[in-house]
């Protein structure tokens, strides 16, 4: 019946009325909002207005409010207090601001436009209106401060998650903070804490996924790819936002338990696209190439040299690229 209806709402070009769909159907009004609810947690675009009835949004309908977010929304905890902004300098400062004001743990900050996304290492991300998802996460954890690294693997697998099921796509995580598909970087991760003494005042997980980028500048075009670039046709961005969230409270719960990733490393290693592949492993003060057999339970890669040697790779420092590219 849900496949039929999302039928009958695309067909229909305008808004459809729950009783005509009850009767249509034969089912009750229960049953025909259930399965509206199913659709749009699948990502179709269906607006529902009391008294007016179901509307299927083309293009993806992407109605990206506030609302919109917390409307898909499955989670107990994140995103729960949610900060909406239609232009922000970047998420990640004003996550940090909001943290500085006493934001609960598990707020989420969102805008639409940032005017000075900020890049790993001090580098831009640019970001042009609205082609993407611009989101952070604050969190005010109680683990030690060597377990906060891990913060960014269970985002790259969050995301991961949140584009695989909202797309067709084959997103695979590079370690440890992008996401590709096709080779090409199509999400970033940057993570940011602020610390006292030994103890995490609160860590800032910053994401940028590129929803409808229709074209990179001439120097990442070999790098970069966006949703749209890889399937001609985009998706919703709350829909997409709120997967990537309840994909995050489910893994940062497995994670909570142990504080390691001994129960999300198989999952992370299937999902990982240097798994067997050469990589060059950039430190300051040494350089080498090895092949990544994968993560251990703390996070750090495991790179196995020519001599058989297995060397661990921690994040932070390091760059590891593939030999013949950025993959
Ligand atoms: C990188 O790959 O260099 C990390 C990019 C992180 C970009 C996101 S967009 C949302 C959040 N706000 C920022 O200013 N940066 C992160």
């Amino acid at each position: 019946m849900k496949t039929e209806i999302l039928k009958k709402l695309k067909m229909a070009g305008t808004y459809v009325s729950g009783q005509a769909l009850c009767e249509e159907f034969g089912v009750s009004r229960t049953a025909v909002w259930k399965a509206v609810r199913q659709l749009q947690d699948e990502g179709h675009a269906i607006e529902a207005v009391r008294n007016r009835g179901y509307l299927y949004q083309e293009n993806g309908g992407d109605i990206y409010t506030k609302a919109g977010i917390q409307s898909l929304l499955h989670t107990k905890v994140t995103a729960q207090n949610l900060a909406f902004y239609e232009e922000t300098d970047s998420t990640n400062n004003q996550a940090r601001r909001l943290a500085e004001e006493g934001a609960p743990d598990g707020t989420l900050v969102v805008a639409v436009q940032q005017t000075a996304g900020k890049g790993r290492r001090g580098r831009g991300w640019t970001t042009s209106g609205e082609d993407g998802v611009w989101m952070s996460l604050l969190l005010r954890p109680s683990f030690p401060t060597e377990a906060a690294s891990m913060l960014t693997l269970i985002a790259a697998m969050a995301v991961q998650r949140g584009i695989s099921q909202m797309t067709g796509l084959d997103c695979k995580i590079k370690w440890p903070n992008d996401l590709v598909v096709d080779g090409k970087k199509i999400c970033g991760i940057l993570t940011e804490m602020s610390t006292e003494s030994d103890y995490i005042r609160y860590v800032v997980v910053g994401i940028g996924i590129n929803v409808g980028v229709r074209e990179f500048p001439e120097e990442l075009r070999d790098k970069a790819t966006s949703i749209y670039l890889c399937q001609k046709e985009t998706v919703g961005r709350a829909p997409l936002a709120a997967a990537v969230m309840d994909a995050w409270e489910n893994y940062y719960n497995i994670f909570q338990k142990t504080l390691d990733l001994q129960n999300l490393r198989e999952e992370y290693n299937r999902e990982l696209v240097n798994t067997g592949k050469a990589v060059k492993v950039l430190t300051p003060g040494d350089e080498y190439i090895g092949i990544a057999r994968g993560i251990d339970p703390w996070g750090k890669l495991l790179v196995e040299t020519e001599d058989g040697r297995i060397r661990e790779v921690m994040s932070g420092e390091v760059s590891v690229r593939g030999v013949y590219g950025y993959v």
